[in-house]
């Protein structure tokens, strides 16, 4: 069949490498793609969230599997767009419904959902421009460090965890005036969670599901998990710490009554959850829902998975996920990113990159990359590159993965040498 991935980051380099891989795909387009998803599919110049544009791709080359890799579509209700136009209602869809997409499109959405079903999270409340003064006498009850978050989608950045009472305060007042747009209208303040995060994630055709591979990611730029935020500069999977033990509470105190929720309450839903967890103490607490795969955990989590991935998105759009099993490398992934120099501040694009040598089981995933007028191969984005290794033990795919790794270069390449590092550590001891 064809099908159409939307979406151009290294999540979609890694997921469009596997789609292609299927005896059950004829064609791949992906909208807009990048360097990397044109060497396994054919890029098209596409906004996946101008659903008529979609629409009118779909229809002209015959998709009939659309899999949505980014968030912004799925908030938008591209599968409500699909379901609900005739001429579409045929095409399979990977993604959520707008509903189920609420459960990242709003944080006091899903904190309401987890509360309803019993979910363990923090404690929380939610307040808005009138109800400003609880919100700050709410601050006043809760111990440092202080959590805000802007209910709607704020490109990674809506989140913040601040020491100083008074300053939280501040920036409560600054998020509902109006800092993130009309995403910090509302804000959630939650008690801070003290533990090792990790990311799980789910396949669900809205009421049977499968666990995919869990993965840690390394969110700061900076080397000891310091400095600013980033959309993520490595990935380790699977995670050691996620044991049988851990595995099965987070099954069943969390992915389970999510699964039950979602069909109790009849939301349509027909895709990734990706639920991104605190393990406190051994006991497991969700800090958000996603409704996709992570970046960049999907480079270290997809190339395990030993499944045909087609047949598995087919069982979950049509319902009948409970006829699939997963198959999973045994052997562990580890992800390195190179960014621009300067990100996640300003940076420049446009590098000329030189890629290097392959090696064995070392794959190369294209984040930010196009083509120049002349083919070479450019930086187009603060993420660029990756690479994943996969070995027998961790120790072994870090090195192989920095070893790619320091054979690609351009003119301001950044990436953080310590990926793994905590986790090897926590072996140790
Ligand atoms: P989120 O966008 O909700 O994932 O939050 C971004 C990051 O903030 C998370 O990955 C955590 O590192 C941190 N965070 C969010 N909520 C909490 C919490 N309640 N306690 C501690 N850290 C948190
Ligand atoms: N790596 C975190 C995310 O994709 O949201």
């Amino acid at each position: 069949m064809n099908i159409l991935l939307l979406g151009g980051g290294g999540r979609e380099h890694a997921i469009a490498t596997k789609i292609a891989q299927s005896k059950r795909c004829s064609k791949l387009f992906i909208a807009p793609g990048n360097a990397g998803t044109a060497e396994v599919g054919e890029n098209v110049k596409i906004n996946p969230e101008d659903f008529a544009e979609v629409e009118r791709f779909v229809l002209d080359n015959h998709v009939e599997m659309l899999v949505v890799g980014p968030e912004a579509p799925l908030v938008a209700g591209i599968a409500d767009h699909f379901a609900n136009t005739p001429a579409l209602k045929n095409v399979m869809v990977v993604g959520p419904s707008r509903q189920g997409a609420m459960l990242e499109g709003s944080k006091d959405y899903a904190k309401a959902f987890m509360t309803r079903h019993k979910i363990p999270t923090a404690q929380y409340r939610t307040f808005t421009a009138d109800t400003l003064k609880d919100g700050e006498a709410f601050l006043d009850t809760l111990k440092a460090p202080y959590v805000l978050k802007a209910d709607g989608l704020a490109a990674g950045k809506g989140v913040l965890i601040e020491e100083d009472l008074a300053t939280a305060k501040a920036h409560l007042r600054d998020m509902l005036a109006g800092q993130f747009g009309a995403a910090s209208a509302s804000v959630v303040i939650e008690e801070y969670l003290s533990g090792i995060e990790l990311s799980v994630f789910v396949l669900t055709d809205g009421n049977h599901y499968l666990l995919l591979p869990s993965a840690k990611d390394y969110k700061r730029i900076g080397e000891g998990d310091t400095g600013l935020n980033t959309g993520g500069m490595g990935s380790i999977s699977p995670v050691p710490f996620a044991d049988k033990d851990f595995m099965k509470k987070v099954e069943d105190r969390i992915v389970k009554p999510t699964i039950r929720g979602l069909r109790d309450e009849k939301i349509d839903y027909h895709g990734f959850i990706f639920i991104g967890l605190m393990n406190c103490g051994g006991n497991p607490y969700v800090i958000e829902y996603n409704v996709r795969m992570g970046d960049p955990e999907t480079e270290s989590v997809f190339p395990r998975i030993k499944s045909d991935v087609v047949e598995l998105f087919e069982n979950t759009a049509k319902g009948t996920l409970d006829h699939c099993t997963l198959t999973v490398d045994s052997r562990t992934a580890a992800c390195v990113m190179m960014v621009a120099g300067g990100y996640p501040g300003s940076y420049e694009k446009g590098k000329t990159i030189s890629l290097g040598e392959d090696a064995d089981d070392v794959l190369v995933f294209h984040c930010g990359t196009k083509r120049g007028n002349d083919g070479q191969l450019l930086t187009n984005g603060g993420r660029v590159i990756c690479t994943t290794a996969l070995a027998a033990t961790l120790p072994e795919a870090l090195m192989k993965s920095y070893n790619r790794a320091t054979t690609i270069q351009w003119d301001g390449k950044y990436y953080r040498r310590d990926i793994g590092q905590d986790l090897l550590k926590m072996m140790i001891n």
